[in-house]
């Protein structure tokens, strides 16, 4: 089944991860078709911008199950990649209930689906955030991780229980990859690296968090997907796996990179950690290196030179 044509459907293709998902799914001739529902958690424009450059996109909502299963049944669907969420760590202070719709709710459809089909390869998203309040680093997919530091966390963590219960009762092939700080071209616009940079741009302030005092597992778009077709081709009965670059970096050191290719200084703004915030991000990979053959390879000045390249003739940054 390993090097077979697959029959692939993304959920959140028009978002960054299932867009470059989608890609690189299609230029090894995979059949990729994809739902999102445009949602403007972000400006919808780039998410359409990202769409248009795809095959096919289903607008439609993971909550609308019988219009994803018909989509499913059509396509003969073999493996299911699920990447739809209301991601963020500051937008559920003021709207939790958006978790809850899309990453509770809506996963459980997801797996509704896949209960009445479970012959399908069932790949999801989780996070580095399962890690919540562990002290320990680097984060180990062994690791409890009973202490989300807030609702997404807690909404992915239960994303894996849930998903580990229909395995159990169904024999449901998953894999639940806890991904760290990803970022790249055609990036989302709520993240640190793209709003500072349209900041130092436009010459207006960035708050840094706990006085900048940050790490963060910063991993390559590419290098994410690579792990993420790994997984598809992998075949699991139930598996999790961390899926960072195994580096730690400052904040500061993205600032600087930014500060030198655009030739403009930041003007920071120092604020105490709010809550919910994590202080650092560190996967261990070991498991993803020995069982996906999985292997981050761009650096943070590499990955970030190719960003802000792209960000330069992007018309929405
Ligand atoms: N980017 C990261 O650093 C990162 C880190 C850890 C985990 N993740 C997870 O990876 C996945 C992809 O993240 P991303 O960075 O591409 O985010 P994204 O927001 O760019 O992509 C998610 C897509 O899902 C769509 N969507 C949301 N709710 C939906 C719904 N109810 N029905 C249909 N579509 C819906 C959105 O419109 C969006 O296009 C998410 O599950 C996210 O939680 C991302």
């Amino acid at each position: 089944m390993a090097n077979s044509r697959k029959r692939i459907l993304i959920t959140g293709i028009a978002g960054f991860i299932g867009f470059h998902l989608a890609k690189k799914l299609l230029a090894r001739e995979d059949m990729v078709v994809g739902c999102d529902n445009f949602n403007p958690y972000y400006d919808p424009a780039l998410k359409k911008e990202r769409a248009a450059l795809l095959p096919e996109v289903l607008h439609c909502d993971i909550n609308d199950e019988q219009t994803l299963e018909t989509y499913v049944e059509k396509h003969q669907i073999t493996h299911l990649v699920h990447l739809a969420a209301q991601a963020g760590v500051r937008y559920i202070i003021t709207h939790p209930e958006k978790y809850q719709e899309t990453n509770s709710n809506g996963f459980f459809h997801i797996l509704e689906i896949l209960r009445r089909r479970p012959h399908i390869k069932f790949t999801f998203a989780s996070s580095s955030s399962v890690y919540g309040l562990n002290k320990k680093i680097p984060f180990s997919e062994n690791d409890v991780t009973d202490s989300p530091a807030n609702f997404y966390g807690a909404t992915k963590k239960s994303n894996e229980l849930m998903a580990h219960a229909y395995h159990n009762l169904y024999g449901i092939a998953t894999t639940a990859l806890r991904f760290f700080t990803v970022y790249g071209p055609f990036g989302r616009p709520d993240m640190a690296y793209y709003s500072f940079t349209k900041a130092i741009r436009e010459e207006k302030p960035i708050r840094l968090f706990n006085h900048g005092n940050m790490k963060r597992d910063f991993t390559y778009i590419d290098d994410i997907i690579d792990g993420i077709i790994a997984a598809i081709d992998y075949e699991a009965a139930f598996e999790v796996f961390n899926l960072g670059n195994n580096r730690p970096e400052e904040l500061r050191k993205m600032i600087q990179i930014i500060e030198d290719f655009t030739q403009k200084k930041a003007i920071l703004e120092m604020l105490p950690m709010p809550q919910g915030e994590i202080q650092i991000t560190y996967a261990d990979i070991t498991k993803a290196q020995k069982i996906l053959g999985f292997s981050p390879k761009i650096s943070l000045e590499d990955g970030m030179q190719r960003f802000l390249e792209w960000s330069t003739s992007c018309s929405l940054c």
